[in-house]
């Protein structure tokens, strides 16, 4: 499917920094990657290859063990993978025809310049431009009402070079699988503009991060792959097809088999994060922009060659 779309977008609300997304020096990094490597517990799940790295993994959450392990064996197959690249794929020429998943991102772009946009696709439940899909014979064009908010099993699509703000996942348990690409995610102490940042990951597929009330809730992810020039930041909009992608999972307190008493309101609806403008916390509810359902039968009947 192709939908019309400027080639580039508008100029930037402000200028753009070298140091996006992490704010950090490259010495910064490294220490930060060592710090990542070493946090007990891990902040990755995977087979161990020494006994430190299995001590480190000894105390996460079973709950999360169960989760990782019921993902393990998850991927993208070849074909999902390069026809997703067709969709996110930049004009060649201004007003040339784009995917559907480039049209989303100059769509989310319009809506909020604060940070480049990626994309979430409900595993479960609708989403906000489902019905993008309609014009061209995937969705019967009944009713589209708004998407679900709150799926527990999100599929999120990064293009090389875009990122999400600070925020956190607050009381909920739940990982972050790798399934294409790479993705860089850093945690952060708290919920703050200014925190303390706990360690730098990347992430391949088939790696896994994870989070809980107790751990690790408060991270920003970035895919570092090309995004064919320019230097990433607020206003930012890349100009290749490159992506990671990573499958979500969050479950409620009460789902966690875990009786959690202390009153706290938070669940996957809505999550906190910091602004990247007035750097103040927000609430964002956690709408999702596609459905798998939909997605795939596009990526299905999309030619490739
Ligand atoms: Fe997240």
């Amino acid at each position: 499917m192709s939908l019309t779309a400027p080639h580039t977008p508008a100029c930037s609300p402000e200028p753009r920094g070298p140091k996006y997304p992490f704010h950090i020096t490259k010495e910064e990094e490294r220490q930060l990657r060592l710090k990542g490597a070493e946090a007990v517990p891990s902040l990755v799940i995977g087979q161990a290859t020494s006994f430190d790295e299995y001590a480190r993994q000894l105390m996460i959450p079973p709950a999360v063990m169960d989760l990782a392990r019921k993902a393990e064996d998850l991927r993208l197959s070849a074909w999902e993978v390069e026809a997703m690249r067709k969709h996110l794929a930049p004009a060649a020429e201004p007003g040339d025809k784009v995917g559907l998943l480039r049209h989303i991102l100059l769509k989310k772009y319009k809506k909020d310049h604060t940070h480049p946009p990626y994309i979430r696709v409900a595993c479960t439940g609708r989403g906000d431009y489902d019905h993008l899909a309609t014009k061209h014979g995937h969705l019967h064009p009944d009713d589209h009402p708004k998407g679900d908010i709150g799926s527990p099993v999100v599929l999120e699509i990064w293009p090389a070079q875009h990122y999400s703000p600070i925020h956190s996942h607050g009381h909920t348990t739940g990982i972050v699988f790798c399934l294409a690409g790479q993705l860089d995610v850093m945690v952060y102490e708290h919920l703050k503009w200014d925190a303390r940042k706990l360690g730098l990951l990347t992430l391949t597929p088939g790696q896994c991060a994870w989070l809980s009330k107790d751990n690790y809730a408060v991270h920003r992810v970035y895919c570092p792959m090309d995004g064919g020039g320019g230097t990433t930041g607020p206003g930012y909009m890349n100009s290749t097809a490159d992506f990671g992608a990573s499958f979500h999972v969050y479950l409620n307190p009460e789902q966690t088999a875990v009786h959690d008493k202390d009153g706290d309101s938070y669940n996957r609806d809505s999550f906190d994060y910091i602004d990247e403008k007035s750097k103040k916390r927000g609430v964002f509810a956690t709408e999702s922009d596609l459905s798998w359902s939909i997605l795939r039968r596009v990526l299905a009947n999309t030619p490739l060659t």
